[in-house]
């Protein structure tokens, strides 16, 4: 069965558009309810490809969940396994946050080694160099990386670059980790902030969360907890994006917390776009008829969001003059470039940036998701072009926007899926 969506674009949009709760914040809170055995209650955990399978991971731990009506109850009371198979990891690099949280809770752990990826190489040598130092015996074989300790001991850790699953798996583990973990040159972004916060509600001593050192002093026992998850501030920004694709739009985006989003939100502006506050957390996308040219260069938090980039790029391409984003994260993460240029985008890729000419006519045509960022910019950019746009690989898109099609019908887009056989 292949699933598509064939959008006919070119319609003006009105209407709201509510962002849900934030993927990369409801991944690592699944993870660290292993931290504590019992029951816990995560409002707000988004409905994702890339959720339920982290959860069904869980499930294999032992763990038992279910979604009630508004929240996400995991009981993690019986718990007995402590290997991630193979066949789930692999389909999600986040799969290496169970390393943190298995190590942390249970002093061992069987986690498969990440594979490939399409936006880059992505390495995991910081997570486990990281967790190597707290005292952790970790050898890689048949390539599961296999941790056995009896005790770890807290320790100071310079990550070489804020990595954000790396300085959360070193959260975790630190939390019962003997002693103090010091985390120099942790990520300091909202989610990392997020896990940070909801680890000291469950008992853990956590200082300097959002600061380039993080302190842990080391607890012998945690507790189970209930807490809401932070608005998806990518999803956020793809919803503004959108709002700024036409003239004719008026979309308002709900639930946006604005501080998480204060440089892309200046970026529009240089733009000329602008949010106005419709309602607490609610801003409708106001745009000039004639919207500028910018330089973007993606950078770790509190920079431009890579995830954010390939939406920017969509609209970049309707801007009058040339534009520049460099990408400083991720080495692969132009594909969709070329999918935009076969809908008549003038864009050239030189080295890490990307030079968008504009304005140009998009028109539609058949185009791949290459990954999940990617896939949801050609989303947008199908919206705002004549014609049809066809979009494959769409399970790629589904791993992170949460009633996607819902949301973008429920202002008018012309948005529908498609299942063919074969
Ligand atoms: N890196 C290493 N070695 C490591 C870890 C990272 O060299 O051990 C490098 C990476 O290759 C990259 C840089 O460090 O060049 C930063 O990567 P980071 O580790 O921060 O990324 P991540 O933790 O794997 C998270 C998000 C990504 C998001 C990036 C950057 C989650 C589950 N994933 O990934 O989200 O792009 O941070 O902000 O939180 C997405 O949602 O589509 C997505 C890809």
């Amino acid at each position: 069965m292949e699933r598509k969506y064939v959008i006919r674009g070119k319609k003006p949009l009105k209407g709201e558009i509510e962002v849900s709760g934030a993927k990369n914040a409801s991944l690592p809170a699944i993870c660290a309810t292993l931290l504590a055995p019992g029951v816990y209650k995560l409002k707000k955990v988004p409905k994702v490809r890339d959720v339920f399978c982290m959860l069904k991971i869980m499930k294999y731990l032992g763990a038992i969940y279910e979604f009630k009506k508004d929240y996400l109850k995991i009981d993690t009371t019986k718990v007995n396994k402590f290997s991630v198979p193979y066949e789930l990891a692999s389909q999600m690099r986040a799969s290496i946050l169970f390393l943190g949280a298995l190590v942390g809770a249970f002093k061992k752990a069987e986690v498969p080694l990440p594979g490939g990826c399409a936006i880059g190489k992505r390495p995991v040598d910081f997570h486990i160099k990281g967790i190597s130092q707290l005292g952790a015996n970790i050898n890689l074989e048949r390539g599961n990386l296999i941790v056995k300790t009896k005790k770890l001991k807290g320790t100071e850790i310079i990550l070489d670059f804020p990595s954000v699953t790396a300085t959360e798996n070193l959260m975790m583990a630190g939390c019962l980790t003997e002693g103090e973990t010091v985390i120099k040159n942790a990520a300091k972004e909202p989610e990392v902030v997020f896990l940070g916060n909801m680890l000291k509600k469950m008992g853990a001593e956590i200082k300097g969360i959002g600061e380039d050192t993080i302190y842990i002093k080391g607890k012998k026992k945690l507790k189970p907890i209930n807490i809401e998850i932070i608005p998806d501030r990518i999803e956020a920004g793809t919803y503004l994006v959108l709002g700024a694709l036409l003239e004719e739009n008026e979309v308002i985006v709900k639930n946006v917390n604005k501080i998480h989003l204060k440089t892309p939100i200046l970026k529009l502006q240089e733009i000329g776009i602008t949010l106005e506050e419709v309602d607490k957390n609610a801003f409708r996308v106001k745009r000039k008829k004639i919207i500028n040219p910018i330089k973007i260069i993606t950078a770790p938090y509190p920079g431009f969001p890579t995830d954010l980039q390939p939406f920017f790029a969509v609209l970049l391409t309707q801007a009058k003059g040339v534009s520049f984003i460099t990408e400083n994260l991720f080495e692969n993460r132009f594909l969709y470039v070329f999918e935009l240029n076969r809908m008549g985008a003038e864009i050239k890729v030189e080295d890490r940036t990307a030079i968008i000419k504009g304005p140009t006519l998009l028109m539609g045509s058949p185009v791949k998701a290459t990954d999940l960022r990617a896939g949801a910019a050609l989303v947008l950019a199908g919206l705002c072009a004549e014609n049809t746009t066809t979009i494959y690989n769409v399970e790629l898109i589904e791993r992170g926007y949460e009633n996607l099609i819902e949301k973008l019908s429920g202002v008018g887009a012309d948005i529908k899926v498609i299942e063919d056989e074969s």
